[in-house]
């Protein structure tokens, strides 16, 4: 395989590649009959034997039902290569990939596709979670960058990948976080030049290593051998955002950037687990910074894998990896303030067959008051969900696991819940909790090796529970209630939202659910957010062939649905080959920004900037024509 077909797969793909995984065959599927469209329809047959039922009327057909919650016209599926929006809303460019952040920055040049430099003073490429915050009358806009395409960053170059140290210099500037003010003045929003709140996090940036991990030798560098301090943050996928005003920038798919430059060095179990091999995904950075060489330095991975504390409103802050909340290819990170008071952090391992966390903090959260190490210490648990409906937490620490240390069971949290016997789920994507009712949601993406493969750690995978679909190309959305409310508790119930899927195609489990129709229907559910209002905001991040299964589904969209009656309409529809992840809103709720992550990630769209110009993610801005307040 060259770096050239590495374009072509995703990262999962591309880890199976390396580290390919038995077929499995030796476990019976638990749920074969289960999860048929009727059987999901009566609720109890779908969730087990024990008539479990979360809110009756979740999945009640819309048809009989006589009010919507959701007050647009919904969108139709398209291909075009732009943005559509519903009647009555418009929406207009913030902030896109080169823009320049204080008024010495250089132009995006269209030729070159910009340099070292020129990307250190821009935004960031590849948008994905992000966060506005208000200081005074001040909107600062915290935006994770979480990769670059290749071929289009380096368009440049006959190879489409890195050829000279400055191509690397310009693709590690480009990933990390961006943190802007905006401003929106006669309508239009656009990034303030040379706001004191203006700060690009690359991974050069320093950053302290915080929890159970730092100062272990598994963390100790040539560099650093203290283990507490670490450069940089990359691969940040989806978000959170602490009620004491921070920022939470989650890293994804760290591994895709260590590589060997000795052939014969074997990397160890753990580095294979979490898909770190001799071979990077085209990035070179080993070339001109020996820390990604895990022959030379193979404790460096382990500092990478977290969820990275970053204060926006403070540019000379240095941001705090918080190693308690486990390492592993973190999706976002959704922050609830329990009823006790102690701080729940909920998040997704986004792997085939990897496992869904929490976190409860030992402290309680204070308004007003310090609130700046919770994060620090606390409990970290995994998800077992049972056929019954029912499911727990399990706690991982050094007596459930057999690790010695709180801080291998964090660096190792995969091999932890593997010994605890999580749940394999199918690609934790985002996770989201309802303000308004006690329940909490997460985006299972999708897991074509569902029934078919183990895990990277051998974890069988079998069809049934909340993964209830073999060869599972759709995805669906599980919900769990903790018991009697309480997040920190052991206890919960869950069921399906949705199961993702084509009517128009199958008449089977592959339909979907109920709730799914020609006119909503979508794949590969990811970006999740829950709106003051209780809706919430699925965002896609699927195949938008259009055509076979995906046929009639178009470009990848943002659909709202209502948890009390199932109903789910599309919103939004991105340009062509994009992904739409990251959704957050003004301090006013006037506006809603959503990111429009890689269009043309194929090679056809020159979104938003049209001609022969290059492709660009960006961040758009969503306004009601009649200046209401959106969800
Ligand atoms: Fe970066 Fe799992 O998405
Ligand atoms: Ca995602
Ligand atoms: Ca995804």
């Amino acid at each position: 395989m060259t770096h050239r077909d590495t374009h072509e797969l995703s990262f999962d793909d591309f880890d199976d590649q390396r580290f390919p995984r038995a077929e499995e065959t030796d476990f019976d599927a638990v749920v074969d009959a289960r999860m048929s469209r009727r059987g999901f329809l009566s609720g109890a047959i779908a969730f087990g034997a024990t008539a479990f039922v979360m809110g009756s009327t979740a999945l009640t057909p819309t048809s009989a039902r006589a009010a919507s919650r959701l007050g647009f016209d919904a969108v139709a599926a398209n291909t075009l290569d732009t943005v559509t929006v519903p009647n009555g809303y418009r929406w207009q460019i913030v902030a896109k990939w080169g823009d320049g952040l204080w008024s010495d920055s250089v132009p995006f040049d269209e030729e070159t596709r910009g340099t070292g430099a020129s990307q250190e003073r821009a935004f960031g490429d590849n948008n994905d979670g992000m966060a506005v915050f208000a200081d005074g009358d001040r909107t600062i806009l915290a935006v994770n960058n979480e990769y670059t395409n290749r071929p289009i960053i380096y368009g440049n170059r006959e190879t489409g990948l890195p050829e000279t140290d400055d191509d690397v210099r310009k693709g590690k500037a480009a990933h990390g976080v961006t943190v802007c003010e905006i401003a929106e003045q006669d309508g239009q929003w656009s990034i303030v030049r040379d706001s004191r709140y203006n700060r690009r996090i690359t991974p050069d940036t320093p950053m302290i290593l915080t929890g159970p991990a730092a100062g272990h030798d598994l963390m100790k560098t040539t560099a650093d051998n203290s283990g507490t301090s670490s450069l940089g943050t990359w691969n940040n996928c989806g978000n959170g955002r602490t009620p004491w005003g921070t920022y939470l920038a989650c890293e994804e798919n760290f591994n895709g950037y260590f590589s060997s430059s000795d052939p014969e060095h074997k990397p160890s179990a753990e580095m294979t687990r979490y898909g770190i091999s001799n071979e990077d995904w085209g990035y070179a950075w080993a070339k001109t910074d020996e820390r990604f060489d895990i022959s030379k330095h193979p404790n460096e991975c382990h500092r990478a894998g977290y969820v990275v504390e970053i204060d926006p409103l403070d540019p000379t802050s240095t941001p705090k990896k918080r190693t308690g909340l486990g390492r592993f290819k973190h999706e976002n990170a959704e922050v609830v303030v329990d009823g006790s008071g102690h701080i729940v952090v909920y998040m997704g391992d986004d792997e085939r067959g990897e496992f869904l966390y929490k976190f409860v903090s030992s402290g309680k959260y204070a308004e007003g008051g310090d609130n700046s190490d919770l994060l620090e210490d606390g409990t970290l648990h995994v998800a077992r969900f049972n056929e019954d409906g029912t499911g727990e937490w399990l706690e991982l620490n050094p007596e459930t696991t057999d690790f010695a240390t709180q801080a291998e069971v964090c660096i190792y949290a995969r091999v932890a819940g593997s010994k605890v016997g999580a749940t394999t789920m199918d690609r934790p994507e985002w996770v989201s909790a309802n303000p308004l009712r006690n329940e909490v949601y997460c985006c299972l993406t999708n897991n074509k090796n569902r029934g078919k493969k183990p895990n990277a750690g051998g974890d069988e995978t079998p069809a049934g529970g909340p993964n209830p679909r073999e060869g599972n190309n759709y995805g669906q959305i599980v919900r769990w209630k903790p018991k009697d409310g309480d997040h920190t508790g052991k206890d919960f119930t869950w069921d399906l939202f949705v199961l993702a899927g084509n009517p128009s195609v199958h008449q089977d489990d592959y339909a979907g659910s109920e709730n799914i129709n020609v006119d909503n229907m979508f794949n590969s559910p990811d970006g999740l957010a829950i709106d003051n209002n209780g809706l919430i905001w699925i965002q896609t991040d699927g195949k938008y062939s259009n055509e076979g299964d995906f046929a009639g589904m178009g470009n990848n969209q943002m659909l709202v649905g209502d948890p009390a009656s199932g109903e789910i309409r599309r919103f939004l529809v991105g340009p062509k080959e994009c992904e739409v992840t990251g959704i957050t809103w003004s301090p006013d709720r006037k506006t809603l920004f959503v990111g429009i992550q890689h269009p043309g990630e194929k090679g056809d769209s020159h979104f938003p900037d049209g001609g022969s110009r290059a492709p660009k993610s960006c961040v758009i801005a969503i306004n009601r024509d009649d200046g209401g307040i959106i969800g």
